[in-house]
């Protein structure tokens, strides 16, 4: 068991007022959210806590809007369908329509928190994030994992202390930078490596590969060759299919086909 506080730590929270930061950073097309699986993940926490007696406030981020209003971002399609399903449940604006969350401002943590007595962080996504809803509230408010977050603690954990081997990890992402230090953790204990998304590019470069004008960290490349030197082998993609105006990107591994599709 982790020893991350959880929901039933909090006490009795009958009549409190609980602010929960969820990640309910959806895909949404015309308005019309296409997977809800990150919602209905927070319900058995939001159904806790209203079943406890408490008065439910949701916040997330949606997107990466810069700091300002922006109606590509508006979380008004989530908060239809929470109306549907938990109409208890008030959702706050997008945080990050305010520059306060992404600086981690400690006057927007005040106005988070206003008004709450405890704080649930089940946005399990987000939480590596240092912004003002993830790493204000707790110092400040009781806290507690929610549901879907504790579980994933707790995955996580046993995954890092007692794997089933061969333990094989596959990470995505687009920045290397970002996932540094996750990807060095994760080479401590897996017995290899897969690495995909954006983040490829940066390795393949770096293995010597033209990687045309995909997403790349020039300022990685030195960290992938060392990485990709280590001990434990780092699989990378070698069959790809790329999009872009002619020509090849790479070349591919002995094996590998590059399926060239011109624009
Ligand atoms: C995600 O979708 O990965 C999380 O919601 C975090 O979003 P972010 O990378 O914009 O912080």
């Amino acid at each position: 068991m982790s020893n991350v506080p959880s929901l039933e730590d909090l006490g009795d929270v009958d009549g409190l007022s609980v602010l929960v930061r969820a990640d309910f950073n959806v895909p949404i097309s015309n308005g019309e959210i296409t997977d809800d699986l990150r919602i209905r993940a927070a319900l058995p926490t939001l159904r806790h806590l209203l079943g406890a007696g408490a008065s439910v406030t949701v916040c997330t981020h949606l997107g990466r809007p810069q700091g300002v209003p922006d109606p590509a971002f508006d979380v008004a399609p989530i908060r239809a369908w929470l109306a549907e399903v938990v109409p208890e449940v008030e959702l706050l604006e997008n945080l990050r329509f305010d520059p306060g969350e992404t600086a981690n401002d400690p006057a927007f943590v005040q106005q988070l928190i206003q008004g709450h007595d405890a704080y649930v962080n089940d946005a399990f996504g987000a939480s590596h994030r240092a912004h003002a809803s993830i790493v204000g509230p707790p110092k400040f408010l009781p806290s507690a994992a929610g549901r879907l977050l504790h579980r994933e603690v707790e995955v996580l954990g046993n995954l890092m202390t007692s794997p089933r081997r061969p333990f094989v990890a596959i990470m995505g992402g687009s920045k290397v930078s970002d996932k540094l230090a996750v990807i060095e953790s994760l080479l401590d204990t897996v017995d290899s490596l897969i690495v995909g998304g954006g983040m490829c590019f940066t390795f393949l470069k770096a293995q010597g590969h033209s990687v045309g004008s995909s997403l790349c960290e020039d300022d990685m490349l030195d960290t992938c060759r060392a990485l990709l030197a280590g001990p434990k082998p780092i699989h990378l993609p070698y069959d790809l299919t790329a999009m872009g105006p002619g020509g090849k990107l790479f070349e591919p591994e002995a094996g590998g086909e590059i399926r060239q599709i011109g624009v």
